[in-house]
């Protein structure tokens, strides 16, 4: 039986399927059942639980072989960072009652830092407490910047004709799509080889500034001037609380775009074939963006 956390998100429902589709038992975690429809209709056992509840998470994890980790972002919380470390303790207190052997756990390029990131603190402070569970084999996948972060560009796009965010232009991205990360976690999950703890990073295709990525997005729909306008910190958290985000979620993400473009949140490693993954920029826009804009376009 293998558990997966945020099992209707980005990566949990690819780690879920994946393993689903090799014929695993898998056990898929989220708050909402009718969310989780798609992978009990492929054979997943679903079983409704909050992250903060470590009591639930203990359960969730009983007679479990490997169990997939993440926090899932609380853009609406006024207290982002608290949020996360209760969801940490959670799975950390779950892990070791539960006594998991193996868990993959999401984390993020800047886990090593232990403030100044923004939400990635959270992620750190997950580093840190199950580090301290000395009977888990634990294996981090730091991943690279999402490219999933790109789909509001669709409203940029539509609203001011062109690309925008906090970002530099000129500041290379190691740009992963969460499908990647879902299959490499699902592997690990399966094949455990990791004993004790272990970082890996993941880095995507290839690394991409936010001009690479108008120039990339401009082509597939037919707007090839689209250009990439870096916006003033203000001005974008304005836009992040009218878009519904809490005021202190958005001046944390703040805080980690400030150290993206300082160069303080970076890759550690050197891209190598074992930290590069395989979907490429244009494949997602192609088979993600695309029918995101069209679908905008039509309502
Ligand atoms: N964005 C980036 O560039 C980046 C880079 C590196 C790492 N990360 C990290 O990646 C993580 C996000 O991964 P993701 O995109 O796979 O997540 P996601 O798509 O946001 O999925 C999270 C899932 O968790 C479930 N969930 C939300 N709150 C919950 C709660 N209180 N209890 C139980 N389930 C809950 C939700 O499903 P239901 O609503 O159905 O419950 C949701 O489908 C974050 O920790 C982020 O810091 C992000």
């Amino acid at each position: 039986m293998y558990v997966v956390l945020g099992a209707s998100g980005n990566t949990g429902h690819v780690v879920a399927s994946n393993l689903l589709a090799r014929g695993k038992k898998v056990r898929a975690v989220g708050r909402n059942a009718a969310h989780l429809q798609p992978l009990t209709a492929k054979g997943a056992e679903a079983f409704i639980a909050d992250v903060t509840d470590a009591n639930s998470l203990a359960k969730a994890f009983q007679q479990a072989e490997s169990v997939y980790v993440m926090i899932p972002p609380n853009t609406a919380s006024t207290d982002p960072l608290g949020y996360a470390n209760q969801v940490s303790d959670a799975i950390a207190s779950a892990v070791q009652s539960a006594g998991t052997r193996n868990v993959v756990a999401l984390s993020s390029i800047g886990a090593e830092h232990s403030s100044g990131t923004g939400p990635v603190v959270g992620l750190h402070n997950l580093e840190q407490k199950l580090n301290r569970i000395d009977s888990a084999n634990v294996l981090y996948l730091r991943a690279g910047y999402f490219m999933e972060n790109t789909l509001p560009q669709v409203n940029a796009i539509r609203q001011m004709g062109a690309v925008a965010g906090p970002l530099r232009s000129d500041l290379k991205l190691p740009m992963i799509a969460t499908r990647d990360i879902g299959n490499v976690a699902a592997d690990n999950l399966l094949h455990p080889v990791i004993r004790g703890k272990q970082t890996r990073e993941l880095l995507g295709q290839s690394d991409l500034t936010y001009t690479d990525v108008s120039t990339i997005i401009g082509k597939a729909i037919g707007k090839p001037d689209l250009r990439y306008v870096q916006v003033p910190d203000e001005q974008f958290r304005s836009v992040l609380v009218q878009m519904g985000m809490s005021d202190q979620f958005a001046r944390l993400l703040l805080e980690m775009t400030g150290a993206l473009n300082s160069g303080t949140m970076r890759a550690l490693e050197p891209r190598t074939t074992q930290n590069s993954t395989p979907t490429s920029f244009e494949s997602f826009v192609a088979e993600v963006f695309v029918p995101a804009y069209q679908h905008q376009a039509a309502a």
